[in-house]
């Protein structure tokens, strides 16, 4: 039997952005308490936690002081330190553990576990240095795209390469990390599913969302996401193998892409609630902040199902006062913003989910808004 975490105790999340905000929110309908790691002060999780401990990720006094307070602990992005999670693990209640952190803050760890779970990945090599780059490279034909293996996100720390010619726009990237290279899979679309478990192994997928990007950052989820009935099963498949690979307890959110003929290559794994699955906060019978919630305290899981069509749109730093200055017009428009202060260009400040009958008039509709054109 696995323990259970009743209302009135506290979950400790370590980061305190927006993905620990809405789970803290989820946690706090039930009555849990709230304790958050997080370098600053003013944080979109801090904001609604009920106990702050402000400190870098990797202080062993705050990791420790964490451990007292929490019941149970649970993290909210992967780049989080893994020698401090690992010690929390002997501290402290850890349901996932620290192994699914290590293996997925490194895109080198990653693929192997996507191909050991019997997964197709893009051709790809590792190269601890741009010589080994240049050395390999014909290993992979052209173009292909050269990813640092830590620390990348919305398209940083990757660059694309079209010929060899290209090649030394790859050599910066090696200051920072050893780095994969990758064949440019030519997909037709690009998908998400978010698979959840508890441990005692009940397991649910969200339904499959169709994500489109804008300079390499999530712009839309669409759902259910434009494909095949067979294609959105299959992808389902693929990601309940790596979750069992994994033997996944609490979220894992698997980046695919979709060929023309319907197959499936998987692009990368997040072990956390994911943006393309904010839409199910309203469109889902279980948001995938409420079901991550219930799979690290113990709780049965519900088996999500879809109220209606959706689309959820991210609001960047440079959409905030243009959807500020038309949200009047628009009642279905479900707002959320994350409470960070700065509206920096590109950040991403907070979301927009539009449940719908018609989702191609809703495209349009967001589309037409002006909101976010460039
Ligand atoms: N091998 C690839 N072939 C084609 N497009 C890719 C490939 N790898 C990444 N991309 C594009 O770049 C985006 C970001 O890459 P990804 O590996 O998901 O990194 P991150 O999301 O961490 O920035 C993807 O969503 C996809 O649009
Ligand atoms: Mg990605």
């Amino acid at each position: 039997m696995t323990k259970i975490i009743y209302p009135g105790q506290t979950i400790g999340i370590i980061g305190g952005g927006q993905l620990g905000r809405m789970m803290a929110l989820a946690a706090k309908e039930a009555g849990f308490k709230i304790a958050v790691l997080e370098p600053t002060m003013d944080s979109p999780c801090g904001q609604v936690a009920d106990i702050r401990i402000v400190a870098p990720y990797d202080d062993e006094a705050a990791l420790e002081e964490l451990a007292e307070v929490s019941d149970v602990i649970t993290y909210e992005f992967e780049n989080i330190d893994y020698d401090g999670l690992k010690r929390l693990t002997q501290m402290a209640y850890v349901p996932q553990g620290a192994e699914l952190v290590r293996i997925t803050q490194n895109r080198v760890t990653e693929k192997e576990a996507i191909v050991k779970a019997g997964c197709p990945v893009a051709p790809y090599i590792v190269a601890n240095t741009y010589e080994e780059l240049v050395a390999s490279i014909d290993k992979i034909s052209y173009p292909c795209i050269v990813k640092t293996a830590r620390g990348g996100y919305d398209g940083k720390g990757q660059q694309l390469l079209n010929s060899a010619a290209d090649l030394p726009l790859a050599e910066g990237l090696f200051a920072h990390s050893q780095c994969i290279a990758e064949g440019f899979v030519p997909f037709v679309k690009e998908v998400s599913v978010i698979v959840q478990r508890n441990g005692d192994g009940e397991l649910y997928c969200q339904p499959v969302g169709e994500n489109i990007h804008v300079h390499h950052i999530l712009h839309e989820t669409i759902v259910p996401a434009r494909i095949e009935k067979m294609t959105a099963q299959s992808a389902e498949q693929e990601a309940i193998k790596i979750a069992d690979y994994l033997n996944l307890v609490g979220t894992l959110a698997v980046e695919m892409f979709v060929l023309e003929n319907g197959e499936i290559i998987i692009n990368e794994l997040a072990p956390r609630p994911h943006n393309s699955g904010h839409y199910s906060i309203e469109a889902c019978n279980i948001s995938q902040f409420h079901q991550h919630i219930r799979a690290i305290c113990g709780w049965p899981l519900r088996k999500p199902q879809l109220w209606a069509p959706s689309i959820m749109v991210n609001v960047l730093g440079q959409h905030v006062m243009p959807l500020s200055n038309s949200i009047a017009k628009y009642p279905e428009w479900s707002l959320h913003l994350y409470g960070k202060a700065e509206a920096k260009v590109n950040r991403k400040m907070g979301h927009v989910t539009i449940m719908t009958k018609d989702l191609e008039a809703t495209l349009q509709q967001i589309e037409s808004s002006g909101i976010w054109s460039e």
